[in-house]
C-alpha cells in the first residue's frame, strides 16, 4: 500500500496559500479590466485534510468566466491593433519591439517566486521542476531576442538581382488567437506568445484548462509593456470562447498546444481557411525501442525517466517500450527496481519525482487501462502498481503488453509504462510507421551497425531520434516539430520566428528615379522597412 501523502502534510511556509487568489482583473485593448460576472473554482491537484479530518481537493482562488461577447471584444481590440497590419504595433521598428519584449522580461523575472508557487499548487508540478520552467522560458525570450535581432542583421542589406533593388524581411501575419497546454503552462504558451509578439502579430491569448493563475502576476507586466490591444487575456472554456472567435474569421494564425479534437473543430470554423496558418503541437506516443546490444542500466534510467517526468505528463514522454526479448526480463527487474526508488509526495517534498495529477479524470483513466490490460493478459509487475488516493497515481508498469490493450494506441499522457516483448525489430519498426502519430523515439544500443539503418528509416517516420536518451524538447533551439498528427509547422528559437511571420519584400527597378527615392529612404531612415539600419 502507498502511504497516503496527503496525510499529516507540513507546508513549508513560502509555499502556503495564505487566502484565495482570486482572478478579479482580466486585461483587454490595455485596460485592466475589472470582473464581475461568474466565476469558476481553481482546484488544486492536491488534496488537504479539512476540519474534520477528511481529505477534500483545495480551492485556491477563482477565475472569470467569461462570455462570447468577452472574447468578441477581445478579438476586436488585438484586430484592431493590427489594423490590418498598418497598427502601431505592426509597422514598429523591430528595435523597439525588442525593447518592449526585453522590458516585459525585466519584470517577469519578479514573479518567479509568485509563479513557481501556483505552478505547483495547480499543476503538482515538483518545485525543482517549476524553478526549471520558469528559468527556462526567461531563457528562451533571450535566446528569440537575439535570435530576431541576428535575423534583422541579415536583413538590413540590399539585394540586387537582375537589375532589381530588393529589401526582403519578415513581416507579422495579424491576429493570434493563442492557446497553451496543462503540462507546461508556462513555457509552452510563452513559446507560442514570445514569438507572435516579437514578429509585429497582435493577439489573444486563452490559458489552458489547469494552470491558469500562475499567469496573474504576469498581466500588469503585459498591460506596462507593450500598446493597447496587442495582448489580450481571456479567461474561460475553449469552447465558450475560442469557437466564436474562430468564426468571425479575423483570427490569422491559430496557435494550439492540446489536442487535435480541439485543434480540428477550431480551424474549421474559420471561413476563409487558405487565410489562415497553423501553429500545432498536438498528440504523441512517441516508443522507446531497446535494442539486444544496448547499455541496459543506460537504457533503464533514461525509460524512466523518459516516462515518468512529471507522471508521464509530457508530450514528448516514452508512451510505450519495445524491449528485445532477450534482454526484457533483465530490463524489467532493472526497470521495477529504479520505479520503486522514486519518491512520491507532494510538490514542495525534496527530491520528489511523483506528484498529484491536476486532471480529476485522470486517475480513474489510468485505472481502466491497467484494468484493460490486465484483462488482456498483461500483468502488473511493480509492487503498488496502479495504486491511487484521491489525485495521486502510483505508476503502473504493465507486461507484456500488446495490440489488443488500449494502452497499446492510446496516448495515455499519465502514469502507466505498457512494455511490449519484441523478437523481430519489425514488430517495433511497423509500430512507429503505422501509427497515427510521428513526434520522436528513442533508440537504445551500443552498436552504430544496429543504429545506422534504424536511424535512417526513423528520421522518415518522426522528427527526433534520440540515441540512447529519453526523448525531449529541448535544447529548445533544436527543432520541434512532429509528422502525421502530431504537429504542424515548427517551433524551437529560431523557427517559431519563422512559424508567426512571412517573408515580405520591397522591390525597386534599378533606374535612376528609384536610385534616389531608395538613397532618400535610407538617408532620411523615414521608413521603418526600407533602412540599413544594423541593430546591435
Ligand atoms: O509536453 C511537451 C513538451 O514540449 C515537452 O518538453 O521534452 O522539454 O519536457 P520537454
Amino acid at each position: 500500500m502507498i502511504n497516503n501523502i496527503f496525510k499529516d502534510v507540513t507546508i513549508p511556509n513560502q509555499f502556503q496559500i495564505e487566502k484565495l487568489i482570486n482572478q478579479e482583473l482580466y486585461l483587454v485593448n490595455g485596460d485592466l479590466r475589472s470582473w464581475s460576472g461568474e466565476t469558476s473554482p481553481v482546484n488544486s491537484a492536491i488534496f488537504i485534510e479539512n476540519s474534520e479530518g477528511n481529505l477534500e481537493r483545495k480551492v485556491i482562488g477563482s477565475v472569470p468566466s467569461m462570455a462570447e461577447e468577452n472574447a468578441l471584444e477581445a478579438l476586436d481590440a488585438a484586430y484592431d491593433a493590427y489594423d490590418k497590419g498598418r497598427g502601431e504595433w505592426p509597422t514598429m521598428k523591430v528595435e523597439e519591439r525588442i525593447k518592449c519584449i526585453e522590458e516585459f522580461a525585466k519584470m517577469m523575472v519578479g514573479t518567479r517566486d509568485e509563479v513557481v508557487k501556483c505552478m505547483m499548487w495547480e499543476i503538482g508540478k515538483t518545485y525543482t521542476d517549476s524553478c526549471k520552467e520558469f528559468d527556462r522560458t526567461i531563457e528562451y525570450i533571450a535566446d528569440t531576442i537575439q535570435d530576431l535581432k541576428e535575423m534583422d542583421r541579415k536583413h538590413s542589406n540590399l539585394q540586387l538581382h537582375s537589375g532589381v533593388y530588393a529589401q526582403v524581411r519578415r513581416g507579422p501575419l495579424g491576429v493570434v488567437l493563442c492557446m497553451g497546454p496543462y503540462n507546461y503552462p508556462l513555457n509552452e504558451t510563452f513559446c507560442l506568445l514570445i514569438p507572435a509578439l516579437i514578429c509585429g502579430n497582435t493577439t489573444v491569448f486563452k490559458p489552458a484548462k489547469y494552470g491558469i493563475l500562475l499567469l496573474s502576476p504576469l498581466l500588469e507586466a503585459f498591460q506596462k509593456c507593450f500598446p493597447k490591444g496587442v495582448v489580450n487575456l481571456i479567461y474561460g472554456r475553449g469552447r465558450v470562447l475560442a469557437a466564436p472567435i474562430m468564426k468571425t474569421g479575423k483570427v490569422d494564425v491559430l496557435a494550439l498546444i492540446g489536442n487535435s479534437k480541439s485543434a480540428n473543430a477550431l480551424q474549421h470554423l474559420h471561413p476563409k481557411q487558405n487565410r489562415l496558418r497553423l501553429v500545432l503541437g498536438l498528440e504523441a506516443k512517441n516508443p522507446g525501442i531497446v535494442l539486444p546490444d544496448c547499455d541496459i542500466d543506460l537504457a533503464v534510467q533514461e525509460c524512466v525517466l523518459g516516462s515518468l517526468s512529471f507522471n508521464g505528463q509530457r508530450c514528448t514522454a516514452l508512451k510505450i517500450l519495445f524491449v528485445h526479448k532477450d534482454i526484457v526480463d533483465e530490463f524489467n527487474k532493472k526497470f521495477v527496481e529504479q520505479v520503486s526508488k522514486l519518491k512520491y509526495g507532494l510538490p514542495w517534498d525534496d527530491n520528489v519525482s511523483l506528484t498529484p495529477l491536476p486532471e480529476p479524470d485522470k486517475p480513474s483513466y489510468i485505472k481502466e487501462l491497467v484494468e484493460d490490460a490486465v484483462a488482456n493478459g498483461a500483468k502488473v509487475l511493480n509492487e503498488n502498481g496502479g495504486e491511487s488516493i484521491d489525485s495521486f497515481t502510483f505508476p503502473a508498469v504493465v507486461y507484456p503488453a500488446n495490440e489488443n490493450m488500449r494502452v497499446f494506441h492510446e496516448e495515455q499522457f499519465g502514469p502507466i509504462v505498457p512494455i511490449v516483448p519484441y523478437g523481430d525489430i519489425e514488430d517495433a519498426l511497423n509500430y512507429v510507421s503505422e501509427s497515427n502519430y510521428g513526434q520522436q523515439v528513442s533508440l537504445f544500443s551500443n552498436s552504430a551497425d544496429s543504429l545506422a539503418p534504424l536511424i535512417d528509416m526513423m528520421v522518415n517516420q518522426v522528427c527526433r531520434v534520440n540515441i540512447n536518451a529519453q526523448c525531449q524538447r529541448g535544447p529548445d533551439v533544436f527543432p520541434f516539430v512532429g509528422r502525421k498528427d502530431s504537429a504542424v509547422s515548427t517551433l524551437s528559437v529560431h523557427d517559431a520566428i519563422r512559424s508567426f511571420s512571412i517573408r515580405t519584400l520591397v522591390a525597386f527597378k534599378g533606374n535612376n528615379l528609384n536610385k534616389k527615392v531608395l538613397n532618400t529612404l535610407l538617408d532620411t531612415k523615414q521608413s521603418n522597412f526600407v533602412n540599413t539600419h544594423y541593430i546591435l
